[in-house]
């Protein structure tokens, strides 16, 4: 349809109105782009026939009210004649929608904004969604029982977004398939402060509300983006390079976060010679009260942890940064290849800090004969409450020992750093990665490892 409408662009636009009764800009008679992208365990989550570049979101949050009033200006490139698209955005109120400085129809079913633009887009075409809406945004539980999206905490919220908590707080095309840069501002009642990803540029108030905003130049999958809203002390500094590092604290969790926060730049600075160049332009930590959320994540330059963390947890979000947030899913089936290499990153960290070997580690997993380890294989969890348990942590990481065992250490090193060098602020699958370990060591077979180890359902006879 689309093809022939630009062949004969007054027969199609006649046969669109017609048809449709709308408008029909420049001779293109686009379809719908579709609502969702098939993920096998989010089948709802992002949306066809766009491609975001960028997000600005301004936000007004009170936290007494509870209530958010945002505008989302979302610039996206069609990928293909678009009649109508979707956006995904759960609870809230739309109060209007644009298209290019034109109102759009819209209407909404489950966490399907669909937006019907005044005029049909051509595929190629860059085109700019406004999006106002308003309410008091909703906290949404996970498969697995966790609360994400919008959170409130003892003094303000947290939004976050693993894995489709984002659509609780602002619309988008919420896949971590598509990322995209972000400019965040929000603004909160005086005395409060409101953190972010990426940079500060600078803060004002007007009336007794305080707006701060923040830049994230680097692609961002939706999952990774983080507002932190609430009392916190605030302290930059420069890491290793004089990469700027920004921590903020709630006060009540100074005290016992300070030693490991200290240990931030080293951290960085052991990853880095571990795992290649820091991916980000900053780096961080925001600490909030350990009510406020029930996990730590790692949101992109800044994870985000409830209380005070453990070394570990600091060393895992932070190895994050290259597994996951520079190097990133393109579903939520290939989670292994995040939590698998962030598990694997604090072996090593023991490994190389007097503790364990990863090899002793990865042995007492295999003799701990703990049945919810063997329960799925890595590559293929059970279904989409069990994408953040033991398989996908802990035997993703055994497979990278076993790819260790193979090669060889100055090899399997190297692989480390070659992998999110390689990949580099896109996305991959499990397959991208097997295909790629493959063709780095043409005279070896990693069959049995993938079959065993990977793919394999139960415990591998051999450890
Ligand atoms: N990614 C987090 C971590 O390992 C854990 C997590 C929090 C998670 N929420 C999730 C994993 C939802 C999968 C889905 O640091
Ligand atoms: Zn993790």
């Amino acid at each position: 349809m689309s093809r022939s409408a630009r062949l004969v662009p007054a027969v199609a636009s006649a046969l669109a109105l017609a048809l449709t009764g709308t408008g029909c800009g420049g001779g293109v008679h686009g379809t719908p782009g579709g609502a969702g992208l098939r993920d096998p365990y989010f089948p709802k989550a992002g949306n066809g026939g766009y491609d975001v570049g960028h997000y600005a979101l301004t936000l007004d949050y009170t936290p007494a009210t509870r209530r958010l009033t945002g505008t989302a200006v979302i610039t996206a490139r069609a990928t293909k004649d678009l009649s109508a698209f979707d956006l995904d955005l759960a609870g809230l109120h739309v109060d209007s929608v644009g298209v290019d400085g034109r109102d759009a129809r819209y209407n909404r079913a489950g966490q399907e904004l669909t937006v019907r633009p005044h005029d049909d887009l051509r595929e190629g075409r860059t085109f700019r969604t406004t999006v106002r809406y308003s309410g008091v945004p909703r906290t949404l539980t996970d498969p697995d029982g966790s609360a994400e999206g919008w959170l409130t905490t003892a003094d303000g919220a947290l939004g976050l977004g693993e894995p489709v908590g984002s659509m609780a707080w602002f619309p988008g095309n919420h896949h971590p398939s598509d990322k995209a840069s972000y400019d965040i501002a929000i603004t909160v009642p005086q005395g409060l402060q409101a953190v972010s990803n990426g940079e500060p540029e600078g803060r004002s108030t007007r009336g007794g509300r305080t707006t701060y905003r923040w830049h994230t130049a680097q692609p961002m999958a939706d999952y990774l983006v983080m507002v932190a809203i609430g009392h916190f002390d605030i302290t930059r500094s420069k890491g290793p390079g004089g990469l700027p590092v920004l921590t903020a604290v709630d006060p009540t969790q100074a005290e016992a976060s300070a030693g490991v926060l200290a240990r931030l730049p080293e951290v960085v600075k052991w990853e880095e010679d571990t795992f290649g160049p820091y991916p980000f332009s900053s780096v961080g930590a925001v600490v909030d009260r350990p009510d406020d959320a029930g996990y730590a994540l790692e949101t992109q330059n800044r994870p985000v942890f409830p209380g005070a963390p453990e070394l570990g947890t600091l060393v895992h979000e932070l190895a994050h940064q290259w597994y996951g947030d520079s190097v990133t899913p393109k579903s939520w089936r290939d989670m292994w290849l995040n939590e698998g290499f962030a598990t694997y990153a604090q072996w090593l960290w023991d490994e190389d800090h007097g503790g364990d070997t990863a090899e002793q580690t990865f042995l007492s997993y295999y003799r701990a004969h703990d049945d919810a380890l063997w329960a799925f294989p890595p590559a293929t969890p059970s279904n989409a409450a069990h994408i953040s348990a033991s398989p996908v942590y802990e035997r993703g990481a055994m497979v990278l020992h076993k790819i260790r065992q193979k090669v060889g250490d100055e090899a399997f090193f190297a692989l480390l750093r070659a992998w999110p060098a390689s990949h580099r602020y896109g996305n991959a699958s499990t397959a991208d990665f097997t295909a790629w370990v493959q063709r780095r060591f043409p005279g070896k077979d990693f069959g049995e490892i993938w079959k065993d180890w990977l793919y394999g359902d139960g415990r591998p006879a051999h450890p």
